[in-house]
């Protein structure tokens, strides 16, 4: 696991972005596997820039979500469908049908399996973005998540809802369940990029760079196991680190 320490939020969204505009560079048709919430919205934003200012094409990418909030409406403003259209889908080149989410209407197992073998059927996630929860939780696989399993659905914890209800009017609005990439789909990324900034985060990022292996009491402790991790983060985020 590499560990790229910077100063800032807005330090580590530039050098995230850096890293996934050097893959698309190398690669046009690479599968990006992409996050959502608070910490990846500026590297989004450094996307977009650099669409802009250098052209960076996206034209023969293809994009896979790691969660879907269930029984959300994709045009609920606070689903992940529309924080993806919003911060990065509607103001690149990505053709529409070439970005895909877990589809939180269908719960069926049958649907799980669908989206893990649709990723493989893309030739799998070249690069992984993920966040990291105050738990440890990768997307949205909470601490007790066995760590091989594939897409499934997740009972939210009562500290991811409450981590999230900023988003939402109030926390009974946060939805209690949703669907979520399994580590084990996670781990069959080519490449992982975990980013994490903020005095918050700095307890996970302490245990996950001090795991020596995987603990399904800490999901993030699963990526000991992946041989192409780099880590992005900021000084708040590793002032537990010694
Ligand atoms: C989002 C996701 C989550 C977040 C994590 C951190 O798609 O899968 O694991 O990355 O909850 O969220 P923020 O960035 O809002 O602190």
């Amino acid at each position: 696991m590499q560990v790229i320490a910077v100063k800032d939020k807005n330090e580590m969204s530039r050098k995230a972005a850096e890293l996934i505009i050097e893959t698309v560079r190398q690669k046009p048709n690479a599968v990006l596997g992409l996050a959502t919430g608070g910490t990846p919205e500026g590297t989004y934003r450094e996307l977009v820039a650099d669409h802009r200012q250098n052209g960076t094409s996206y034209q023969q990418v293809t994009t896979v979500n790691l969660d879907e909030y269930a029984g959300i409406d994709p045009k609920d403003p606070n689903s992940y469908h529309a924080y993806m259209a919003s911060h990065f889908f509607n103001h690149v080149d990505l053709p529409e049908n070439q970005s895909y989410l877990p589809n939180s209407f269908d719960l069926s197992e049958k649907e799980s399996k669908r989206y893990d073998d649709l990723i493989a059927s893309l030739g799998g996630v070249d690069l992984q973005l993920l966040g990291i929860g105050r738990n440890g939780h990768i997307g949205f696989n909470e601490p007790g998540t066995p760590l091989t399993i594939g897409t499934h659905i997740v009972q939210l914890t009562d500290s991811t809802r409450k981590a999230n209800a900023r988003y939402f009017g109030s926390l009974s609005e946060v939805p209690e369940r949703a669907v979520t990439m399994g580590i084990g789909t996670i781990l069959k990324s080519k490449r992982i990029l975990l980013i994490a900034s903020g005095e918050e985060k700095a307890e996970a990022v302490s245990k996950l760079v001090h795991a020596s292996r995987p603990d399904s009491s800490f999901p993030a402790s699963a990526l000991t196991a992946h041989p192409d991790v780099t880590v992005i983060a900021d000084e708040p985020a590793l002032s537990l680190i010694s």
